[in-house]
């Protein structure tokens, strides 16, 4: 069983990825940790973005099972993933080692930006996971107050727009849902009504 979730930045699709992983046992990939993997690897070695050649030598060197959230979720490694995210050579690399984990058993549940479109487009289950970017960035606002950080609303709001932006408007595998995704709008939903309802539509799947 393959399960694909895309959706923009904080809409909810990694806590949603999750919890479906957890529910049946299967194996979870959160895909933009790969994307930022490689974007801390070259920040750390000082290379620079924008060479396609070097960054897909450090996209084909990251390891699947050492993916780390914590040591991942700096705002400027998410900026430079969504940079070098934009080059073909960098995409083809990590889309061969995510087809690779979607083979695992009995199930894997991957989460993106082009899952159901690209890596996975036979998957049996595919959701796309939305939200308005106010909402999203209130999310983002709340999580950080919360770890006891300060922010600035406007300043997240702009940023989750200029995500979107880049995620949405690149050529290669643009964020976008697939004709055959649910669609599940999560503006108004809680993340456990979202996923009442994925579950529903899998049990119906399998
Ligand atoms: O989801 P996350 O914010 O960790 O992803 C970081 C960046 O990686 C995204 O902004 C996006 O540009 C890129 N990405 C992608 N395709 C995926 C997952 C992430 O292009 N499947």
């Amino acid at each position: 069983m393959i399960i694909a979730i895309d959706g923009p930045a904080a809409a909810g699709k990694g806590t949603l990825a999750r919890r479906i992983a957890e529910a049946y046992g299967y194996h979870h990939l959160d895909t933009g940790l790969t994307y930022r993997a490689t974007a801390k690897a070259l920040l750390d070695a000082g290379s620079p973005l924008d060479d396609e050649t070097v960054a897909e030598g450090m996209a084909r060197k990251v390891d699947l099972a050492g993916l780390d959230r914590t040591v991942l979720s700096q705002h400027d490694i998410g900026e430079a993933a969504s940079k070098i995210a934009v080059m073909p050579a960098v995409r083809r690399a990590l889309v061969e080692a995510q087809r690779r984990f979607s083979e695992k058993t009995p199930g894997a549940v991957l989460d993106g930006r082009d899952i159901g479109t690209v890596v996975c487009p036979q998957a049996p289950v595919k959701f796309y996971v939305t939200a308005s970017a106010e909402v999203r960035a209130k999310r983002r606002y709340d999580e950080i107050i919360e770890a006891g950080g300060g922010a600035d609303y406007d300043a997240i709001f702009e940023d989750v727009k200029r995500r979107d932006e880049r995620d949405m408007g690149r050529t290669d595998s643009p964020l976008k849902p697939a004709e055959d995704a649910y669609l599940l709008d999560t503006s108004e939903m809680s993340i456990e009504a979202a996923f009442q309802k994925a579950k529903s539509i899998i049990d119906a799947a399998l």
